[in-house]
């Protein structure tokens, strides 16, 4: 129900999938309450509720389905409320979407978000239900951030390019998302600028394959080490054909934004961690040692089938090369079990490039098809209960792998970034490997969100490590009125917590 004369429309933008989904949805967000719409504390007290889809696996669909359902039940009740469908289904099924679910009132693409208060206007005018997915492949645009002191977070997510030209013969991503357009290095830097002049710390940069940005305009210096070919090649492919133009980015962010303290991307395509990039961990700081290398298989002849361009053996090769050049670096990956014709000797090739790489955080997933991807082609004929257990065995490897990591840590004294309190208040943050850290410290000391703080660690859970408070290496830049104090957890309660398993998704 629009909320009478004097209030403005309220918005509900629920999110599904990987990173890219939760960081087109900011946008969204920002559009709409820049054309004067209200943010509705959820659905149920929404006019337009806009779901942000996800495609990459089928239960990511079939949970959209079900979120439509239960949407048009309120929307009986309340027959003015919008509802429109973004991401990657939108892209995917456009007119099918609405003929199928004919509550539906708007299908935006990924491409089309800053069109959305104009489409809902005509929504609102009484125009009939409609379908908007186009890709900007002539004009390439990404939205401005804009951040504020008030609202900011330590936090956030920078784009810096995207769509796809793999053809990962299982993935639906191209199709989805499209052809690679690459933000202007110019306006990422202005991105970042913003970002830190409202107090944030710490940036990740997003693209389906991040690190093979280029910059549209041409105006990077050349990177140290750049098309050097110290490593393997993939077979058929040139050093020059891999390098690109992320490394210099990466050199500039940090020359632009000295103010960081840590700086992350995700993901990154295997063929592009050239000795360039490798350099580059090695001479920027502020780079967080930890890095999320999708494999996808340990085994040539998948990694052949699922179309990769990389081996075994140049994963290993290159990724080795990087751990060596920092050492400390943490590695985590994703993987998929059950491809089609993956065998049993196939999958335990998996298992030994898991315990050779030494990854210790791995998001595993089960082959599932997907339209438009050149994988159907190829019989699903791994039966699902194997595709279970092997998954099962692969999480146990890893398990094993990350249990003895964190144990290393016990002892130590690391730097934690403070990102925040859990709900029962107490004080927790990442290392720069990634470690999820809950912080113990003296009433009255223990450190706010935002805050780096040095930590010694004394004890290792499943997922996380506990540590207490050694002193406080940088003060939070957040407006200390914005910042809510932390007030110590009784012990068992946080265990619980941070045992709960953390396999959200990553981005692609
Ligand atoms: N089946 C299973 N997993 C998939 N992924 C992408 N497509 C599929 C698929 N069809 C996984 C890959 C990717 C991650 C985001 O999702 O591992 O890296
Ligand atoms: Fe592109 Fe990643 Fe999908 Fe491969 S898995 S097609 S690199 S998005």
């Amino acid at each position: 129900m629009l909320s009478g004369a004097f209030l403005m429309p309220a918005f509900s933008v629920v999110t599904f999938g990987c990173q890219m989904n939760a960081h087109d949805s900011s946008r969204m967000e920002e559009v709409l309450l820049g054309a004067g719409y209200d943010k509705a504390e959820g659905p149920e007290s929404a006019d337009v509720v806009v779901l942000n889809t996800c495609s990459v696996r089928e239960k990511a669909e079939q949970k959209l389905r079900s979120e439509v359902g239960r949407l048009g039940l309120l929307k009986r009740k309340r027959p003015e409320l919008l509802i429109g469908v973004a991401g990657c289904v939108a892209q995917q099924e456009g007119e099918r979407l609405l003929k199928s679910l004919p509550q539906i009132d708007l299908i935006i693409g990924p491409d089309n978000i800053k069109e959305l208060p104009s489409l809902l206007h005509d929504l609102e005018s009484g125009g009939l239900p409609r379908v908007r997915t186009v890709f900007d492949v002539d004009e390439p645009s990404f939205l401005m951030a804009e951040p504020s002191r008030a609202s900011s977070a330590t936090s956030a997510y920078v784009t810096v390019m995207k769509g796809c030209n793999e053809r990962c013969s299982y993935c639906i991503v191209p199709y989805t998302r499209g052809p690679e357009r690459y933000r202007p290095a110019r306006e990422i830097l202005e991105e970042i600028r913003r970002f830190v002049d409202a107090g944030v710390r710490e940036i990740t940069l997003l693209g389906q394959t991040v690190n093979s940005y280029r910059d549209p305009e041409g105006r990077l210096p050349v990177a140290p080490h750049y098309g050097e070919s110290r490593l393997k090649w993939p077979r058929g492919s040139v050093p020059r054909e891999d390098e690109t133009e992320f490394p210099a980015l990466l050199y500039a962010i940090a020359e632009a934004a000295p103010e960081l303290w840590r700086l992350r991307y995700t993901s990154p395509h295997p063929r592009h961690l050239t000795p360039s990039l490798i350099h580059a961990h090695e001479q920027i700081g502020m780079l967080a040692k930890h890095v999320h290398m999708p494999v996808q298989s340990g085994s040539n002849a998948m990694l052949k089938r699922m179309i990769r361009r990389y081996t075994r053996e140049e994963y290993l090769e290159r990724t080795r090369a990087l751990t060596e050049a920092v050492p400390g670096l943490t590695l985590s990956t994703d993987m998929i079990v059950g491809f089609p014709g993956e065998t049993d000797e196939d999958f335990e090739e998996s298992i030994s490039l898991v315990q050779e790489a030494g990854f210790v955080a791995l998001f595993g997933f089960k082959y599932s098809q997907r339209p438009y991807t050149p994988a159907l082609k190829l019989k699903d004929d791994v039966s699902e209960e194997e595709k279970s257990r092997r998954l099962t065995r692969l999480f146990e490897v890893v398990d094993a792998q990350k249990a003895a990591h964190l144990a290393g840590l016990v002892g130590r004294e690391v730097a934690v970034l403070v990102d925040g309190t859990g709900k029962t208040g107490e004080a927790s943050g990442r290392t720069e490997q990634n470690e999820i850290v809950h912080i113990e410290a003296p009433v009255g000391e223990l450190p706010v969100s935002g805050s780096l703080v040095s930590v010694k660690i004394e004890r290792a859970y499943k997922n996380s490590l506990r540590g207490s408070w050694l002193r406080t290496l940088a003060a939070s830049p957040l407006p200390r009125d914005k910042i809510q104090s932390a007030i110590v957890t009784p012990r068992g309660e946080s265990e619980k917590r941070s045992d709960a398993g953390r396999r959200s998704l990553p981005v692609v």
